[in-house]
């Protein structure tokens, strides 16, 4: 690839792996506690260099990868973290061409991850400055082009989905009461979709699983455990603090509008996941 260039974004990674994201401007500075490091420096270095600042702190150079972006760029809402983001793709089954409704947009962190899966999002979001925030962290890291697959109305979705919209393929969810739009999902999503709902607490998971009946089968919830092991020579150990909890993921597909699922047997689901 290419060395790096004005205009671009950029990671900055410390000794004690701190991650720093910048766009490269002429005559532009990082400033930190260490003093500041002059874009002029990093613009034409190939990917991996390491530059000082004015200080003597070292950092290398890197274009951002997806999590590094999700973790560091700007933010209106909370984002879903890469923990969950991949699991969620796995479970929608997300993949190109796929046509997805998603509500609430919010960062956009969870949109990035399926835009670049190449699913085409219609999106609803309540609010148009997140809408706003959403667009722009896509097409920073993204690019322009991929504003063709996302569109993004400023919307209720516990008010309904415009049916002229659908249909789609997969449905998730990210916002308050996702219970309140599996009704309105419905009338959108075509036989054999996918919803999947992220909840923080398991109330709200219950309450998701008790409207995923009769049109719905196979419907599961799950927590994505996540620990980072320690390892440096003899020293190897799982790290001190883990990220414990972020949230619940639901999922079941639909059988379409008029059909109702068969009563399936608890244990032969258990034997089979
Ligand atoms: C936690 S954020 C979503 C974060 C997003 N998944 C991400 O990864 O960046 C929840 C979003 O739902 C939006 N929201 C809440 N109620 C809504 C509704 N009834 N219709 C559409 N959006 C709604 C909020 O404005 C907020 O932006």
């Amino acid at each position: 690839m290419s060395t790096l260039a004005y205009g671009e974004r950029v990671m900055l990674l410390d000794a004690k792996k701190r991650r720093y994201l910048l766009t490269l401007k002429e005559g532009g500075e990082f400033h930190s506690h260490a003093g500041f490091v002059p874009h002029d420096d990093v613009s034409g270095q190939p990917e991996g260099a390491v530059v000082r600042s004015t200080k003597g702190a070292e950092y290398t150079v890197l274009r951002p990868t997806l999590e590094d972006y999700v973790i560091e760029m700007p933010r209106g809402a909370q984002v879903i973290y890469p923990k969950d983001l991949a699991p969620i793709c796995m479970l929608a089954d997300i993949g190109p061409g796929m046509r997805v409704f998603e509500t609430g947009i919010g960062s956009g962190a969870l949109s990035m991850t399926m835009l670049r899966w190449g699913a085409d999002i219609v999106g609803y979001e309540i609010r148009e400055d997140f809408a706003n925030r959403a667009k722009a962290n896509v097409r920073e890291f993204l690019g322009e082009s991929v504003l063709d697959r996302y569109d993004v109305h400023i919307a209720d979705s516990y008010e309904g989905i415009d049916p002229a919209l659908g249909p789609f393929d997969r449905v998730v969810l990210d916002l308050p009461e996702p219970w309140q739009v599996i009704p309105n999902a419905e009338t959108v999503l075509r036989p054999g979709g996918v919803l999947v709902a992220y909840t923080p607490s398991i109330t709200q998971a219950a309450q998701v699983r008790d409207q995923l009946k009769g049109r719905w089968i196979d419907a599961r919830t799950i927590e994505v455990l996540h620990r980072g092991w320690h390892i440096d020579g003899q020293a190897v150990r799982p790290d001190h603090r883990m990220v414990a909890h972020t949230a619940f993921l639901s999922v079941a597909r639909f059988l379409g509008q008029g059909s109702r699922a068969m009563r399936t047997d608890g244990n032969v689901e258990r034997v089979r996941r």
